[in-house]
């Protein structure tokens, strides 16, 4: 049986996959391109230095290491600064109300997210304190889709791979969590998240029991 709920964070908990977007949008400009929604599935959940290698490519750049440092850390600056204005009110819909059905119904959670910012965005909406274990980009060395993040969260609440279920909002993740040998819940279309087990336009829509009883029928 299902044990605990392993949530990803930037587009599951808060919308910071917005503002990963128009600060790669506006990097992407800045080198004389854009960048589409469309493209932007592509990096959901990948690492901050792939996403920059994924973007490069497209935009035909071939750069050396250390410009593409610089242009990481300017893409994380405007991050930041849009990531310094969140509040408690920036948490998605339906996210607390999902959070006491967690409770209540006795399962574990942890955190899982290729986000080096993530322990300080969980601090700016007032949830450092909710996940019982939380692995982010600075405790992994492999990002999504190796299932590494997940895993790693698996390992440190002491449960079984097959006893858990992710909650995912980008291809890349629903693919780790997959691969990683998890029930996984994609947010979002189900047209993009092709691999998931179960989709859902957002936590908002999803009630506990609903998730357990089918993450529990999986044959
Ligand atoms: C998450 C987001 C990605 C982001 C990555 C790294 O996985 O979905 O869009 O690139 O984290 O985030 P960071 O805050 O470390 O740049
Ligand atoms: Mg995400």
């Amino acid at each position: 049986p299902i044990k605990a709920f392993l949530f990803d964070l930037d587009g599951v908990i808060v919308d910071t996959a917005v503002y990963h977007y128009q600060a790669w949008k506006r990097l992407a400009n800045e080198l004389g391109f854009d960048i589409s929604e469309e493209f932007n599935e592509r990096l959901k959940g990948v690492s901050r230095t792939e996403s920059l290698d994924i973007i490069l490519a497209h935009g035909g750049l071939t750069l050396p290491d250390e410009e593409k440092l610089e242009l990481a850390s300017q893409k994380n600056n405007w991050y930041l600064d849009l990531v310094s204005r969140m509040t408690a009110e920036d948490i998605l819909p339906g996210v607390a109300t999902f959070f006491s059905q967690v409770r209540k119904a006795g399962l574990q959670t942890a955190l899982g997210s290729v986000s080096k910012n993530a322990p300080l965005i969980l601090e700016r909406i007032g949830m450092s304190a909710v996940f019982d274990a939380v692995i982010d980009g600075n405790k992994i060395s492999k990002g999504k889709p190796d299932p590494e993040v997940f895993t790693k969260g698996a390992a440190e609440l002491e449960v079984r791979p097959a006893e858990c279920v992710v909650f995912e909002d980008a291809v890349a993740g629903v693919e780790a969590g997959k691969r990683g040998g998890m029930f996984v819940v994609g947010l979002g279309s189900p047209e993009v998240l092709t691999q998931a087990d179960l989709v859902a336009p957002s936590l908002d829509v999803l009630t506990v029991d609903e998730v357990l009883a089918k993450a529990n029928a999986r044959p």
